[in-house]
């Protein structure tokens, strides 16, 4: 949470300074141009309801809308995502955007970016969204903004086409629409979820495809309408979770939770463990058989499972055993080393594979952006090539360098 001074409480022009400034301090802004754009657009008329100092907050989101569970199915996104994904945009003067998933600040701040020769609009898909974000446009004096109400998954082609097109809800693929609703060098940011992670990526359009260079991890309410995302959950007992979008990958769930029950065994990279980020792209894309292994408090409490199962982390499943990553402090290095936690009959052979991975990325592409990621659309491939992801209308490719 940011920290707040007494000059700045309930003073939203010096909130807002202090919240540039600090964007600038932990480099999610790095241009003057969305420095600017922050600085112009009256955040807390966004978010009427809340105070200021939420509103300016980095890291916190203002809850919008929730579904009949109680889940946020619309908020404003915090500060320090959205400037992130401004930069990996792009936009500039006189271009043509379309949003996909509303709330109005983004919009301004396209806007501002885009200025008086540029046009944004923005798309949400659900009736009392839009009409908020409406209202806190011209609240806020940027009458110009478009509003549309429909599923981004089908785009706003009467816009198109756009040279930026920014998606701020979870999406597991994407459409052709986005592709199409391109310009020639156009630029999509969209927030892909790959094996039950979230990152945004700018992608530059690549002929009928994209490219990108340009990936962080970021998390989204996620889409709705036709994009949503179809993953398999399996609840192994109270508290442990796995879930994955592959096809391939068994979810066996009573033998799954048999190998829990089963003694856990404990195998050692010697190879370093930081950028979990990074890593876990690299896991994900290269396990053979990945899923995402999740536990509760108390279930990492009750010693059964490790920490990094707390947000979720790859595993590697068969139809009875399952092999997930840890770690340990190195007195060596003072950093940490990678390792693999296993349970069920295969335990030996899954943790072989995971520890081989592991140590092939810390010796090879243990860094920063080591990885580029292209969408290649077209129909299902009858034989999935190495290191890529299958989604509806295309597949994910992932290359490291
Ligand atoms: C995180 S909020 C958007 C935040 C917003 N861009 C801002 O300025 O803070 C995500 C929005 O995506 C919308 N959404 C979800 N699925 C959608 C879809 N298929 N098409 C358009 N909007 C969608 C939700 O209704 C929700 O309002």
């Amino acid at each position: 949470m940011t920290a707040f001074n007494d000059s700045t409480v309930g003073n939203p022009d010096a909130l807002r300074a202090d919240m540039v400034r600090a964007l600038r301090d932990q480099d999610a802004i790095t241009s003057s141009r969305v420095a600017d754009a922050f600085a112009a657009v009256p955040r807390h008329l966004f978010a009427p309801d809340a105070p200021s100092e939420i509103a300016y907050d980095l890291h916190r989101t203002v809850p919008v809308k929730k579904d009949e569970h109680g889940l946020d199915i619309s908020v404003m996104s915090a500060a320090h995502l959205q400037a992130v994904m401004l930069e990996q945009l792009g936009a500039g003067p006189g271009m043509r955007v379309l949003e996909i998933g509303s709330g109005g600040v983004n919009a301004a701040y396209l806007q501002e970016l885009v200025g008086p020769d540029g046009e944004v609009t923005t798309v949400d898909i659900d009736r009392d969204i839009i009409d908020r974000a409406r209202l806190c446009l011209d609240n806020a004096g940027y009458t110009q903004v478009k509003t549309a109400l429909g599923d981004g998954e089908i785009g706003v082609p009467d816009g198109a086409p756009y040279d930026r097109i920014i998606v701020t809800a979870a999406a597991w693929d994407i459409p052709p629409s986005w592709i199409s609703g391109l310009t020639g060098n156009g630029r999509l940011v969209v927030p892909l979820t790959l094996r039950g992670t979230t990152r945004s990526i700018a992608f530059d359009r690549d002929g009928e495809g994209l490219v990108s260079d340009s990936y962080r991890l970021a998390r989204f309410v996620p889409m709705q309408g036709e994009g949503a995302a179809k993953e398999r959950k399996a609840l192994l007992r109270d508290g442990v979770a796995v879930q994955t979008d592959d096809e391939r990958v068994p979810l066996n769930t009573k033998a799954l939770n048999h190998a829990l029950g089963t003694p856990r065994r404990e195998f050692w990279s010697g190879a370093a463990y930081d950028l979990p980020d990074e890593l876990e792209l690299y896991l994900t894309l290269h396990l053979s058989s990945p899923a995402r292994l999740h536990a509760s408090k108390a279930v990492v409490d009750s010693g059964l499972l490790d920490a990094s199962t707390l947000l979720g982390v790859p595993a590697l499943v068969s139809e009875d055993s399952i092999a997930y990553r840890t770690r340990r402090e190195n007195e060596d290095t003072g950093g940490f080393e990678s390792g693999v936690v296993a349970h069920g009959l295969q335990a030996e052979a899954l943790a072989d594979e995971y520890l081989k991975l592991l140590r092939r990325w810390a010796q090879n592409h243990r860094r920063r952006g080591a990885a580029t990621i292209k969408f290649l659309p077209g129909p299902d491939p009858s034989t999935l090539p190495q290191n890529t992801v299958l989604k509806r209308h295309g597949i994910v490719a992932v290359s490291w360098h």
